[in-house]
């Protein structure tokens, strides 16, 4: 893989990105839609190209095949410095500044997304050479359950759940974000849901592991795409017998800790619905525990912590999943998993 950043491109360029803010907030500015969209698009085609393809040479990958809510999801947390914060991140530091100059009251972010996502999509020759074969194992048992068999992503109510298109990306700009989401370079900043449902499943991935799994996505069958699969069919109801459950725990609590199981907990992501255990954690549903006693204070205390070093599982389970979920959340949480096994 080549990555020529050299100051002088990258001096060049940021002055043609801010001449065209300039010229954009001075005069002729149409109203937010897809001409509005087109005409601030030229202070992104320099780097990510006229047809949003990409440059490998900046680093800067193909925008155009993207779905709309994950290009305005990760706009604005390069604007809230969710995304390229971190000192080592060159190509997630070269970003956020060009996310500065949209203005969400301008409607300049749902302008440009408007205009990116009506280019025809690209198809990125493959460029890493590893083993597809192998690749292939890994994807169906660590990534499928969220980006889907056939890596179209998956849409969800819940902003940390979506799972984008992995298809229309470069597989330089893949290889390098995996690494990165290992690192805690990219998807490790607080209250980053969706980046830390991504670091999951790469804890520990080694870079063979990785170019392996790239190599795959850029062999899957790449049409059609930006359709993301349906959101999940709605959660059964919760039946509890309230005699089963521990002083201080409530069958409200278990139905809304059902809630945040499924959503912005993340823990479906990996335990999948209802607790039933994957890949990448273990069912909740029986009897058999792992890391804790099954008692509802371990189960609580566990959910605090995490596990950094899963006894049989790969990746591992941060803090209250990565999530902000707050203490009245956990311990919702904690009365739903209780009942799982009961
Ligand atoms: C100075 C070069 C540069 C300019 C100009 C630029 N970008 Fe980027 N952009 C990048 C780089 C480099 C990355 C990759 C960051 C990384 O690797 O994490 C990126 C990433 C992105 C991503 C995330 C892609 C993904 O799959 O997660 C989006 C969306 C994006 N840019 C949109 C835009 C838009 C819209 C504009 C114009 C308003 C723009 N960029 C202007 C360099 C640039
Ligand atoms: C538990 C759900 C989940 C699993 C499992 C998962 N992903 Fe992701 N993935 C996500 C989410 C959510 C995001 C968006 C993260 C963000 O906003 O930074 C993401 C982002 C990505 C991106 C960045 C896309 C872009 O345009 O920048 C790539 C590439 C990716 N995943 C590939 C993989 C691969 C390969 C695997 C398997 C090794 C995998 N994912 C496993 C949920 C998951
Ligand atoms: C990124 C994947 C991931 C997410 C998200 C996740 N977990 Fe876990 N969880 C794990 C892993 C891995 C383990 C440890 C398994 C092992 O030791 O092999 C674990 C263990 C547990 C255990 C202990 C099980 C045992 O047998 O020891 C509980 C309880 C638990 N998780 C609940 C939750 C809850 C509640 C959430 C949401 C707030 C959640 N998890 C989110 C991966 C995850």
């Amino acid at each position: 893989m080549t990555r020529l950043t050299t100051g002088q491109s990258f001096n060049t360029i940021s002055a043609v990105g801010f001449l065209a803010v300039v010229m954009i907030a001075g005069g002729c500015n149409p109203a937010p839609g897809i001409a509005r969209g087109e005409m601030l698009f030229d202070t992104c085609s320099p780097c990510h190209g006229d047809d949003g393809a990409g440059d490998q040479e900046l680093a800067a990958p193909a925008i155009a095949g993207a779905s709309d809510w994950y290009m305005t999801y990760q706009i604005e947390k390069f604007q809230n410095g969710v995304r390229g914060y971190h000192y080592t991140d060159a190509e997630g530091l070269r970003m956020r500044p060009m996310s500065r100059a949209l203005f969400a009251d301008r409607g300049d972010i749902e302008s440009v997304v408007e205009y990116v996502f009506s280019l025809p999509i690209p198809d990125p020759p493959a460029t890493v050479e590893a083993d597809a074969a192998a690749g292939e194992v890994e994807y169906e048992a660590l990534c499928a359950n969220c980006h889907g068999v056939d890596g179209r992503g998956v849409d969800s109510p819940v902003p940390e759940l979506r799972a984008p298109s992995v298809l229309h990306l470069n597989d330089w700009y893949i290889a390098s974000s995996l690494r990165k989401y290992r690192d805690g370079v990219r998807g490790a900043a607080p209250g980053d849901g969706a980046g830390a449902v991504m670091r999951g499943p790469m804890a520990g991935m080694s870079d063979e592991r990785i170019d392996n799994v790239t190599a795959y996505i850029m062999s899957m069958q790449r049409l059609p795409r930006r359709v993301p699969g349906p959101p999940p069919e709605p959660l059964p109801e919760l039946i509890v017998d309230a005699s089963i459950l521990p002083a201080g725990v409530t069958v409200e609590m278990a139905r809304e800790g059902q809630e945040i199981f499924h959503g912005e907990g993340i823990c479906v992501t990996c335990h999948l619905r209802g607790g039933e255990g994957g890949p990448l954690a273990p069912s909740l549903t029986d009897a058999t525990w792992l890391n804790v006693d099954g008692e509802y204070e371990s189960i609580v205390d566990i959910v605090m912590t995490g596990v950094a070093q899963p006894l049989e599982h790969p990746g591992q389970m941060l803090a209250r999943a990565g999530t902000s979920i707050t203490d009245d959340q956990v311990r919702a949480v904690a009365a739903y998993v209780y009942t799982l096994s009961r």
